[in-house]
């Protein structure tokens, strides 16, 4: 049984006085590529990695959820009757929100028992690798288990978007969630965000010889508010204006129309998702065509997409994607919602070290925050562990 499930248990006991009926858990994500083009029905690519959060988790003969962590003291508890999003605040909406969302959904838990949860997360936290999704995928396949639900790993996914969207107040799409359950070992998940449709793509990194470097920029990003809104609003009201549902309907073919039809600033918005879309259906066939050592350009024009016509990253980002590259990485980009968080490049194992080392130093020259580097690599998505 892995370390940290065992910690976990430990931590239950301790906080509970007794033992847990079961532990399970659930992955945080990068995404290789393809961002904010699942709230507009696109393509996304992320893959699961080994950085999990444990929910070790016992039954009550009550009706009570009691909500404890490892990263605070305090103790949370409401009764499965009165789940309302007005209800929970805090973290432990990422717990209860989940719980809410399966009886918003119309799940029955009528009969359901009360549990005893005990959170232990190892996803670090405000780097954009999506430690809120990994809650609410280790708590999902907890309930769907112990309330003996029967739900499919997809069908949970949708569960986790709505306590984000809805319990938690952050605007987001399926893609943190659907990493979080589908991955596998080694494998990205192609997820198409209007039929919902997920296939596992062979990465080979390590039979490449290549790492996923991380590079946590220690840049707050806030999704609930802010840019990640106002990026969602132009998309919406860019599609309104060339006559589609969604810009997933957009090819580069109506690009030339996007110019005549919006403002500039709309313009550059659509351009990006748009071209973020093929970029993904490209990637997804040069890695089974050439392997991952072809993906760097494919890498480097999202980063500069969203550098330049989403204008979603920040400057010390840039610039370790930039380093990286200059320094012997295949291709960089900046991965999840942007404002702050991480960026990754694919790396030679042999040169990480030396990539590390120009980008540690080429921020501290440009007067930038120290950014935390570590690799990551595709993991199993949420299960059971004990
Ligand atoms: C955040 C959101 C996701 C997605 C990305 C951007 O991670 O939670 O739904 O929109 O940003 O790709």
């Amino acid at each position: 049984m892995p370390a940290q499930v065992t910690a976990t248990e430990h931590a239950f006991a301790q906080g509970f006085g007794r033992r847990p009926d079961g532990a399970w858990s659930a992955p945080g994500r990068v995404n290789l590529i393809g961002e904010h083009t699942d709230y507009n029905h696109g393509y996304v690519l992320p893959f699961a990695i080994d950085r999990r959060t444990v929910a070790a988790v016992g039954l009550r003969d009550d009706r009570v959820l009691r909500v404890r962590s490892t990263f605070t003291d305090d103790e949370v508890s409401l009764t499965i009757d009165d789940l309302t999003p007005q209800a929970m605040a805090g973290w432990s909406a990422y717990v209860l929100g989940v719980a809410w969302a399966l009886a918003d959904e119309g799940h029955d838990l009528s009969t359901a028992p009360g549990l005893d949860i005990l959170i232990d997360s190892r996803v670090p936290v405000g780097a954009g690798l999506s430690s809120s999704a990994a809650i609410e995928c280790a708590v999902a396949v907890a309930f769907n288990d112990l309330w003996e639900l029967d739900l499919s790993p997809l069908a949970l996914a949708r569960i986790g978007r709505i306590a984000e969207n809805k319990a938690v107040g952050a605007p987001t799409g399926l893609l943190d969630q659907a990493a979080s359950m589908l991955g596998r070992e080694d494998h990205a998940v192609f997820l198409d965000c209007d039929s919902e449709g997920a296939e596992p793509v062979a990465l080979h990194l390590r039979e490449e010889g290549l790492e996923i470097l991380v590079m946590d920029s220690r840049v707050e990003h806030e999704h609930a508010t802010g840019g990640y809104r106002d990026r969602r609003d132009s998309c919406e009201k860019g599609a309104a204006a060339m006559g589609v549902a969604t810009l997933r309907e957009l090819s580069e073919d109506d690009l030339a129309r996007a110019s005549d039809v919006l403002d500039d600033e709309t313009y550059r918005r659509v351009r990006h998702i748009v071209t973020e879309n093929a970029r993904v259906v490209a990637t997804v066939r040069t890695l089974d065509e050439g392997g991952p050592r072809a993906i760097g350009a494919l890498l480097d024009a999202s980063q500069a997409s969203m550098r330049d016509d989403f204008a979603i990253t920040v400057p010390e980002i840039d610039l370790a994607c930039a380093t990286a590259v200059a320094h012997g990485a295949i291709g960089a980009r900046m991965t999840g919602g942007g404002f702050g968080g991480s960026s990754i490049a694919v790396v030679p194992a042999d040169a990480r070290a030396s990539i590390e080392a120009a980008v540690t130093a080429a921020l501290a020259a440009a007067g930038m925050r120290e950014p935390h580097l570590f690799t990551v690599t595709p993991s199993q998505g949420a299960r059971r562990d004990a």
